[in-house]
């Protein structure tokens, strides 16, 4: 599998304006790739549970929004979330539903990865954490 990237753009996440400003620009590079309403609205949900994590456990980060081509022919949306925060210690555990160290529902990260058709996660107590995910559509 070659994947081409066509374009980028990144958006700074510190604050919950960030998140917004983030989930907004996701949705609109997906409409442009032709994503329909729902596949546009799961990588704008994606971007927005990734971005939350940054403000919330990550301190400060980014969201970088890619156009990405596999193959040739089939066109995605690739999201990488990285942040320089304390890192995930279990990610396995934080991947699991409901799990959650603040009050939240513990739904982003397991909601995320379903959601999109690949995920990964990568993370280093200390150094901070790295969530790449992308979504090709459905219809
Ligand atoms: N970027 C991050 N940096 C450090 N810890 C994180 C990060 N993202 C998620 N986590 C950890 O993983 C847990 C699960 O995250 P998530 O599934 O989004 O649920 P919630 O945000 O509701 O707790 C968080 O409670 C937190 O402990
Ligand atoms: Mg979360």
């Amino acid at each position: 599998v070659e994947t081409k990237v066509i374009s980028t753009e990144r958006v700074e996440i510190r604050y919950e304006r960030d998140v917004v400003t983030a989930r907004k620009l996701g949705r609109e590079i997906a409409g442009d790739l032709g994503f329909d309403t729902v596949d546009s609205a799961k990588v704008a949900t994606a971007i927005s549970e990734l971005a939350r994590n940054i403000v919330l456990y990550g301190v400060a980060g980014e969201i970088e929004i890619s156009a990405v081509v596999e193959d040739g022919e089939r066109v995605g949306v690739r999201v990488v979330a990285r942040d320089t925060g304390p890192g995930i210690a279990n990610p396995e555990l934080a991947l699991r539903d409901g799990y959650t160290t603040s009050d939240g529902l513990g739904l982003g990260l397991p909601g995320t990865r379903r959601l999109m058709d690949q995920f990964e996660l990568v993370t280093t107590p200390g150094q901070g954490t790295t969530v790449t995910v992308v979504k090709y559509p459905d219809r």
